[in-house]
């Protein structure tokens, strides 16, 4: 065995992982260790007594990217003084910037010894094998999400009441701003079967609330459960499929793409009780020249109709969404427009980004590129309407009686951190032993990231 991969003096190997980037890479890094875990390898919270440090990245801004390769710097200087005491490191960057940069990762950064996309990391025991086996460095990008899905049927452990689950991976759709199609590849979605096994085995380790994950959540069509009327199931059909799941309390799934809400997901989302009234639909512009520009397939008129069809099933739905100011083309009538668009949809929070250039995808090189303080301006006007709708959100919800999952002990004794159907975060004195249980709680204060509660009931037992 290589140096660097040897056991710790403890007999055990110390696993560091930084995870950047959206909810599916928190998901990935999650199985992450769970595959490794059998090597022998625990979670270690400072990189520099770690024998193996992952980087899991994201590609999806030009920051993003940048962000891993000050990360590496600061690795270095950890693995060297690991070498220096007789230790090694050996350094992985998996995720989205692996897989569309890793030659170049390599090239810039002789200090990694593994690289691997978001659809590989399924071969981490073997890779990890190889490179104890062998001293040249591993460049693993192969889409195989099949195989990785047949590797996740295995169960895994979880901390916490609240988990993800990565339903569907990939996207078909080809934005012209995003790089998502090229580092995740096309659309797949798991087995239905696979996916109820990973939630009730959560279940029986204490989970109560299920997020379920796809860069295209609703697009998801998964092979139905054998005996099942139909060959495959919408989202729609999958939400009421694992509603079914006794002790699984809560369910909730992003992202959406207006395209993809078909009436079925719809209709559930007005039906299923166990469905939280909480929907990240993102819209990113509400000009229909810039919409058509940016490849999204809908009108902002079909989005605002759209919207008013699910509020009719569902009147006290919470809905966030995600912006992108200065996209290539985006004049002043357009950014107007997109304002008048939030003012009529109302959200209770949303994501806003400036426009990123990023390499390979359509939008780079689009002429009438909109200039950095431009985009400055128009994010900071977009982001102070977004910011009132949120606190107007936050404040209409002081008085009401809301059913809180207590997930966390508080920063201060006595007090525990739970979250509303909303996914607010809420804060209230209640004893430790109800953490992990659903409870009664009358809002009394909105503070600007938060909200305050009282108590009203315990759980039935
Ligand atoms: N699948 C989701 C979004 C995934 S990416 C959807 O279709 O809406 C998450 C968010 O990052 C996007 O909604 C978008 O607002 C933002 N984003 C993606 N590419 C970007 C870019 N090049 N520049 C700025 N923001 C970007
Ligand atoms: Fe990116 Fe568009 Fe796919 Fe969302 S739908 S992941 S924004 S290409
Ligand atoms: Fe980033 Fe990849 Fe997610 S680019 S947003 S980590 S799919």
């Amino acid at each position: 065995m290589s140096e660097k991969l040897k056991p710790s003096a403890e007999g055990r190997k110390k696993l560091h992982i930084q995870t950047w980037g959206c909810q599916m890479n928190v998901y990935d890094s999650q199985r992450m260790v769970g595959l490794l875990r059998p090597l022998g390898y625990e979670v270690a919270d400072n990189p520099d007594e770690a024998d193996l440090v992952i980087l899991n990245t994201c590609h999806i801004r030009e920051k993003a990217a940048e962000k891993v390769y000050s990360a590496l710097g600061r690795l270095n200087k950890h693995k060297k003084a690991r070498q220096q005491a007789g230790n090694d490191m050996c350094i992985a960057v998996a995720g989205c910037v692996a897989q569309a940069e890793g030659a170049e990762i390599m090239a810039r950064a002789p200090q990694v010894d593994l690289v691997f996309g978001p659809q590989s990391y399924h071969k981490l025991p073997e890779m990890i094998a190889k490179a104890a086996r062998q001293t040249g460095d591993i460049l693993e990008t192969e889409f195989d999400v099949v195989e990785k899905f047949d590797v996740l049927a295995t169960p895994r452990n979880i901390d916490g009441y609240a988990a993800f689950v990565t339903i569907q991976e990939g996207c078909d759709k080809f934005c012209t701003f995003c790089v998502v199609p090229y580092t995740r590849g096309a659309e797949v979605s798991r087995p239905v079967d696979q996916i109820s096994a990973e939630v009730r085995s959560l279940v029986m380790q204490g989970v109560r609330e299920v997020t379920l994950l796809g860069q295209n959540v609703n697009a998801y069509q998964g092979a139905a459960p054998s005996g099942a009327p139909t060959e495959s199931f919408g989202l729609g059909a999958l939400i009421r499929h694992l509603a079914k799941i006794d002790g699984l309390e809560r369910i909730r799934f992003t992202t959406s793409h207006p395209r993809d809400m078909d009436d079925d997901l719809i209709a559930a989302i007005g039906e299923e009780k166990k469905l939280m009234p909480y929907l990240h639909l993102p819209v990113q512009s509400g000009s229909d020249k810039i919409l058509k520009a940016m490849n999204r397939g809908h009108r902002a008129e079909d989005y605002v109709r759209l919207v008013e069809k699910i509020r009719a099933v569902r009147p006290d739905l919470a809905l966030s969404g995600d912006f992108i100011v200065g996209f290539p083309g985006e004049d002043e009538q357009a950014f107007e427009e997109t304002m008048a668009l939030i003012r009529e949809v109302d959200y209770a929070s949303a994501f806003s980004f400036k426009y990123s250039r990023r390499p390979g995808t359509p939008g780079a090189s689009m002429t009438k590129q909109i200039s950095e303080t431009e985009k400055s301006d128009r994010l900071q006007a977009l982001q102070t309407l977004l910011e009132t709708q949120k606190q107007n959100f936050n404040a209409s919800c002081v008085g009401k009686v809301l059913p809180i999952l207590l997930e966390s002990p508080g920063r201060v004794a006595g007090q525990v951190n739970g979250r509303s159907p909303y996914l607010q975060a809420v804060h209230l004195e209640a004893p430790e032993n109800l953490i992990g249980e659903i409870v009664s709680v009358r809002i009394i204060e909105k503070k600007s990231n938060s909200l305050t509660g009282l108590l009203k009931s315990s759980p039935s037992p």
